[in-house]
Parts: C-alpha cells; sequence; structure tokens
C-alpha cells in the first residue's frame, strides 16, 4: 500500500475505533458512509450500491441526497467500477460517457470496489460538488478505509 497523507491516516485510525466490536454488514456499512461523508471535504453524496445478482448495483447504505436505487453492472461509474473491479477516478463526471446523474451537483467522483475474500459485493461511490476533488491520494486512502471496513465486517447475503 502507498503511503497515505495524514488525513487518511487519521481517518483509518477513526475508523478502526468505530468498527471495533462490530461485525454487522449493514451497520458497519452505515457508519463508514457517515465517517466519509462527514469527514472529507466538498462531498455531497458518499455510500455504498451492492451486488444484487449478477446484472445489476442496488443502493445499500449511504449518506446525502436520494439517489437512484439500481445499476446495471457495466453502466457508469459505478457499474465500470464493479466491471472491472478497479477503482474509477473521475475529475469531470460530464467527460465519462454513461455517467449517471443522480445528484444534478455532482462534477466529480470517485469509486472503490468492496471485495470480500475473492467476491464483489459491492463498490463505494463519492460524489463531490468540485471539479476535480479527488486525487490518487484520495483513491489510495479510500481504498484503505475500504480494506478495514472489509477486514472488520461479516458479509452477508450479497455477491456473486
Ligand atoms: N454517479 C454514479 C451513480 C450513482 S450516484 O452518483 C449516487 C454513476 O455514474 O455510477
Amino acid at each position: 500500500m502507498n503511503n497515505l497523507t495524514d488525513e487518511y491516516t487519521l481517518l483509518c485510525k477513526q475508523l478502526t475505533s468505530l468498527l471495533e466490536g462490530e461485525t454487522n454488514f449493514i451497520t458497519n456499512l452505515s457508519q463508514f458512509s457517515a465517517l466519509v461523508f462527514n469527514s472529507l471535504t466538498e462531498v455531497n453524496w458518499a455510500g455504498f450500491y451492492l451486488m444484487n445478482d449478477d446484472s445489476f448495483l442496488q443502493l445499500g447504505p449511504f449518506q446525502g441526497q436520494v439517489a437512484c436505487t439500481k445499476i446495471p453492472i457495466g453502466k457508469g461509474v459505478c457499474g465500470t467500477a464493479a466491471e472491472t473491479r478497479q477503482s474509477q477516478l473521475v475529475r469531470d463526471v460530464d467527460q465519462f460517457e454513461g455517467h449517471i446523474a443522480c445528484d444534478s451537483r455532482s462534477r466529480s467522483e470517485i469509486v472503490c470496489p468492496v471485495i470480500f475474500n475473492g467476491k464483489l459485493v459491492g463498490v463505494f461511490d463519492v460524489d463531490s460538488p468540485e471539479l476535480g476533488r479527488f486525487s490518487e491520494e484520495d483513491r489510495d486512502g479510500i481504498e484503505a478505509l475500504v480494506e478495514i471496513l472489509v477486514a472488520g465486517t461479516q458479509v452477508v447475503s450479497h455477491g456473486k
């Protein structure tokens, strides 16, 4: 893992204590969304889309405005992250072919796959009203946070 910024090092510590003694899937994903949403600046949405079956992602725990409930695998930024199992760092959502606009304020976003024991369980999506809000440091930091989440959580009935 790359070196994390001070901001993400602190967030990783906060997440570790937040999840201590709790492994419930919905609880931990909810806490995770709230921590990220309330800690990062210039963020208007943070949350999960979870594998429903092999063809689409279903809206999971999140913070922010109401959002689209289903995203087909391979569609939009979330569907692309799910299909490729690679984080997607999008500087300008208008330049991303097929971007799904749930909140018209979103200008940039980052989406990281969530993988438990080799199974894709879903993706974690963070949106910003600022163009180019997310950097490689954010990607490394959010991936590190997702790793902590996965290590401390028991997955239930999602994934393929
Ligand atoms: N932006 C996403 C859709 C989800 S909302 O932003 C919450 C996408 O294109 O995958």
